[in-house]
């Protein structure tokens, strides 16, 4: 059965394949931006991190800086051409094939995060919810909520389609939804991605 249209993916495995001819050749661009400010929102306390949407697995370098081992870290993305590409790369870390709506790990994580992927969903509500009820202490991410000043900064080519942004307002309305303890939120100076982390309730 087709997924109904609020769920649909902007994003697909054709797109998939071509970002990976145009993308990951430049540590000072804008994707290496949004890793390095998402992985600084993951808190020291947790000790294990579910990736969702983790493409390449380009998060890790970032996340070994901050101290985690191999074991404390899982990869999940739907796409097999970026997977593929994760494991040659990062072969000590464990990477598997999932959908933030459908195929999530069974067990809970301490910190989900998921970085540039909210952009290509359409139902970010449904997206946040469900990595929500993945994490046992917090959830982080990133929203685009504005425009990109050009197709090149964006670091994703001429695929118009694969963009879609929210305004801030919409995004704290969805977070305030889940009923977290504590959220913290920060924007880029050009007012293009928003960062956020959320607490639960438990801690
Ligand atoms: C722009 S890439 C970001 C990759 C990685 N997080 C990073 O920042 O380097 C978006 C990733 O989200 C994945 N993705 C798309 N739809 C998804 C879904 N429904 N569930 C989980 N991941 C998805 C894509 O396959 C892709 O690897």
């Amino acid at each position: 059965m087709n997924n109904p249209p609020q769920e649909r993916m902007v994003w697909n495995e054709t797109l998939a394949k071509k970002l990976m001819t145009q993308w990951n050749d430049d540590p000072d661009g804008r994707h290496y931006y949004l890793l390095k400010h998402t992985a600084a929102f993951i808190p020291e306390e947790c000790k294990e991190v579910l990736d969702v949407g983790c493409g390449f697995g380009d998060l890790w370098p970032f996340l070994e800086q901050k101290g985690f081992t191999p074991e404390q870290y899982c990869g999940i993305d739907p796409s097999r051409a970026m997977l593929s590409r994760a494991r040659t790369r990062f072969p000590q870390l464990d990477f598997q094939q999932g959908d933030v709506f459908t195929q999530l790990p069974a067990s809970a994580f301490d910190c989900v995060v998921s970085c540039s992927l909210l952009v290509h969903l359409w139902n970010k509500e449904k997206a946040i919810q469900h990595m929500w009820n993945h994490t046992r202490r917090c959830l982080v991410g990133n929203f685009v909520v504005g425009e990109f000043k050009s197709r090149t900064e964006s670091r994703i080519g001429v695929d118009d389609e694969l963009i879609h942004h929210i305004p801030v307002v919409w995004v704290q309305e969805i977070l305030n939804r889940l009923g977290g303890v504590e959220q913290i939120g920060w924007k880029t100076p050009d007012n293009v991605v928003y960062f956020f982390r959320v607490w639960r309730k438990c801690l």
